[in-house]
């Protein structure tokens, strides 16, 4: 395992890597990927290994450029031009009928596809360099705090990588939104870096919640998730010098003063619970941050971190 800073010479060594059917972890404006050639299924089953992911759970294709979706996708509604054309590239994912040259167990076995253009240049380099859809899940053992800078990712991930490219602080640090496109109706699978609002301006109504996490066959949709190994626990406030995320003055060094404004929060989150973590903490309190829907991607993450 090396990690190297992003350079020209690291982007072509990763775009190497990927096309012998290798793993490397890239910066993506969301969070780090553990990248593979989404075509290989060697590769593909590699990944799913390494995070201890279960099979059933399918992985994001990862492409350069609107242009490249024919590659992957069967077909798509006028509407995933319309969302392609306001958020790509960036922390938008699109749920379209896979085309049958993405194997089978990239999609864990479905019959649509999970497609995104990432907008950090290293992770867009790289896709382009290597000249394969890339399919790339968090970098993380499966459950567990997704990594938002190279120092965060899990030495047992980055070990089964051939190298990690550092491509600095994630700048959005929550996953992408999940937008499925496939059905009748257009759904949100996963709140992420664009808000409900902001898709429903393109769709020109309100969209469908997902369905309840009881639902079985719900791809990615466990009620624990994105968790440290510390106890998390939502407080209205943090009592005196409980360890935790604040919005107030922090009194101890375990406890982390958060930002009000939800995007700036969404950015830091998983890097402040990464550092209290990190201080064998038995619980994180957590201040419930305020209700208004800008916060959704945050609100679910910190639900999935706190659920048993
Ligand atoms: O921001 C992101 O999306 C990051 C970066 C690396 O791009 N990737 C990421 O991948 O979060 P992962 O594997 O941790 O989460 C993928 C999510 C899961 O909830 C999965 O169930 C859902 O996307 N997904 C993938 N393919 C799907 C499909 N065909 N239908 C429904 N959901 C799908
Ligand atoms: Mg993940």
């Amino acid at each position: 395992m090396r990690i190297e800073p992003a350079s020209p010479a690291a982007v072509r060594d990763a775009a190497e890597a990927l096309k012998k059917g290798d793993l490397v972890v890239i910066p993506t404006e969301t969070v780090y990927g553990l990248a593979c050639n989404a075509l290989d299924p060697k590769a593909v089953q590699k990944v799913f290994d390494a995070k201890g992911r279960p099979s059933e759970n399918p992985l994001i294709v990862h492409i350069a450029g609107f242009e490249q979706l024919e590659d992957v996708a069967e077909s798509w509604p006028h509407l995933a031009e319309q969302l392609a054309e306001r958020f790509w590239p960036g922390p938008l994912t699109l749920v379209l009928p896979r085309k049958s040259i993405v194997p089978k167990i990239t999609t864990a076995g479905l019959d649509t596809v999970a497609v995104r253009v990432p907008s950090h240049p290293v992770a867009l380099s790289v896709i382009t360099v290597a000249g394969v859809p890339i399919a790339a899940p968090s970098a993380n053992i499966f459950m567990g705090l997704s990594p938002t800078s190279a120092e965060d990712v899990d030495p047992a991930i980055a070990e089964r990588a051939v190298l990690v490219i550092d491509g600095g602080r994630c700048e959005v640090g929550l996953e992408s939104t999940v937008v499925d496109l496939s059905g009748e109706h257009p759904r949100i699978l996963r709140p992420g870096g664009v808000t409900r609002a902001q898709i429903q301006a393109v769709v020109g109504r309100p969209l469908g919640h997902l369905p309840p996490p009881s639902v079985k066959g719900g791809p990615g949709m466990y009620p624990r998730h994105y968790a440290p190994n510390a106890k998390v626990v939502i407080v209205e406030r943090i009592n005196g010098e409980d360890p935790g995320l604040t919005f107030q003055e922090p009194r101890t060094s375990e406890q982390i003063k958060m930002p009000d404004d939800p995007r700036a929060y969404g950015a830091n989150l998983y890097r402040a619970l990464k550092r209290l973590d990190q201080q064998g903490l038995t619980a994180i309190y957590v201040e419930n941050p305020p209700s208004h829907p800008d916060w959704e991607a945050v609100h679910d993450r910190l639900k999935k971190a706190s659920a048993d």
